[in-house]
């Protein structure tokens, strides 16, 4: 049997995507392998969102010479982001080894690429719902189904809706069919994907379906336990998410909300289309439908024109926001307007980053200590671990020598770095 190994760089969507390239492949009777050695096949499917993620893709393509070399017949496909934003003449240049490049805005054509390569006669191998990977990115309970696809904003700073296109929604049916077929195989939590996942909205002339009525219909399907989504926008919130929000109790108590600056100024100079006070104003909101609900964030520090004030907005709105966690990003150009060039040197942005974290770490470690003595309802992940629903790992004193996917009752009766530690309620 012939092997594909797939390496993905990037976000969540990416993960989504390398799975259903893996179906192309096991269409064709291919196994995926996690080891590159015994691989006919390699795909790569890059990232571009800073500077670093488009280097490390590139680094990566360029390891893959040797075991190219040692084994002529293999296959290279290059695919994503990076792909569509470099484009197949510039990496085929650089790397003539490569078979394949397909951009990211072109995912559907990556099949196309790969029956280039390994055309099929006859009948493909039958791809049955149980062989679909429940994924394994985070948990083994856990699938990732795609909502919607691309971008239409405009934020000054990124490179996501030139890479992937203007945003396209998927038909309801294709989404629920993909959360029914990976609840029957096992996935007991599924994440809606999006770069924009809240402004989905569907429309036929005989039916309209909003994201509320998509959260509802998912936490519908049958065998799921929690329905979660990323990423949303701040500005795509209604008042039909928070109903639902608040009536629902699979949808998951987390709303991971970038806002990437405290600062009015920036965020007007990112074109984000918010101020902090709005911002400030849908995390109330999300508190007020669901109390114990936990907010996460994105921010960036360095962008141009940011002073030590605007920083300092950042900062406070850390506290202020009461966000359990935060990922921190120097900014990385991406275009090549003079303009948007980084106005702070390396170790400038490197302090500010560092002091962000800081901050981040001090306000994650309150929200944890505020969890401990309270009961809380645990997605098993294996055994021993699981999740809540506001998203917090669950370490068990004991291992409960239950499966996978059971949901069950845990006090919280400490902290350990970034995780809390429960025992198990019978
Ligand atoms: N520079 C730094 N960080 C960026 N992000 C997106 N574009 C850039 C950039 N040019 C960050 C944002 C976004 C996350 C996925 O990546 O914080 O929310
Ligand atoms: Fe990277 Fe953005 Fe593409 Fe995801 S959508 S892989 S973060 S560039």
């Amino acid at each position: 049997m012939k092997k594909v190994h797939i390496i993905t760089f990037g976000c969540q969507m990416n993960e989504a995507d390398s799975e259903l390239i893996s179906e192309s492949f096991r269409g064709r009777g291919f196994e995926v392998t996690a080891d590159l050695k015994d691989a006919d096949a390699v795909v790569v499917n890059t990232c571009t969102v800073r500077q670093r993620a488009e280097d490390k893709a590139i680094s990566q393509i360029g390891r893959l010479r040797k075991w190219k070399l040692e084994r002529p017949e293999r296959r290279v496909f290059i695919v994503g982001c990076a792909a569509e934003k470099l484009g197949s003449k510039k990496i085929k240049g650089q790397f003539p080894f490569v078979d394949e490049v397909v951009g990211a805005k072109s995912i559907n054509s990556v099949d196309a690429a790969v029956e280039r390569k390994y055309p099929v006669s006859g009948n493909r191998y039958p791809v049955t719902t149980n062989s679909l990977p429940v994924t394994g990115y985070r948990s083994p309970v856990t699938a990732f189904v795609t909502a919607m696809r691309g971008c239409s904003l405009k934020c000054s700073y990124c490179i996501v809706p030139s890479v992937r296109g203007p945003a396209r929604y998927l038909p309801p049916e294709e989404i629920l069919a993909e959360a029914a077929a990976k609840a029957a195989a096992g996935a007991r939590e599924i994440i809606l994907l999006g770069q924009t996942v809240n402004a989905y909205a569907y429309k036929t002339p005989e039916a309209a379906l909003s994201f509320a009525d998509l959260l509802k219909k998912t936490a519908a399907v049958p065998g799921v336990s929690r329905v979660r989504f990323m990423s949303p926008h701040p500005l795509y919130f209604d008042d039909g998410f928070f109903r639902a929000f608040r009536e629902e109790p699979k949808i998951a108590r987390y709303v991971h909300l970038p806002v990437q600056s405290g600062s009015d100024r920036i965020l007007k100079a990112m074109r984000r289309g918010y101020t902090r006070a709005q911002y400030l104003e849908i995390v109330k909101k999300i508190r007020a439908a669901a109390p114990d609900a936990a907010v996460s964030t994105d921010f960036i520090v360095g962008y141009p024109g940011e002073t030590e004030a605007d920083f300092k907005e950042s900062l406070s709105l850390v506290g202020e926001s009461g966000v359990s966690f935060a990922y921190c990003f120097k900014y990385s150009q991406r275009t090549d307007d003079k303009g948007l060039a980084p106005e702070l040197g390396e170790p400038e942005m490197e302090e500010r980053l560092e002091r962000l974290l800081a901050e981040v770490k001090k306000n994650s470690n309150d929200i944890l200590n505020k969890r401990i003595g309270r009961i809380e309802e645990v997605l098993l992940e294996t055994g021993e671990h699981g999740r809540t629903s506001a998203n917090f790992v669950v370490r068990l004193e004991r291992n409960t020598g239950l499966a996978a996917g059971s949901l069950i009752r845990a006090e919280i009766t400490g902290t350990r770095k970034n995780t809390l530690r429960g025992k198990l309620i019978p």
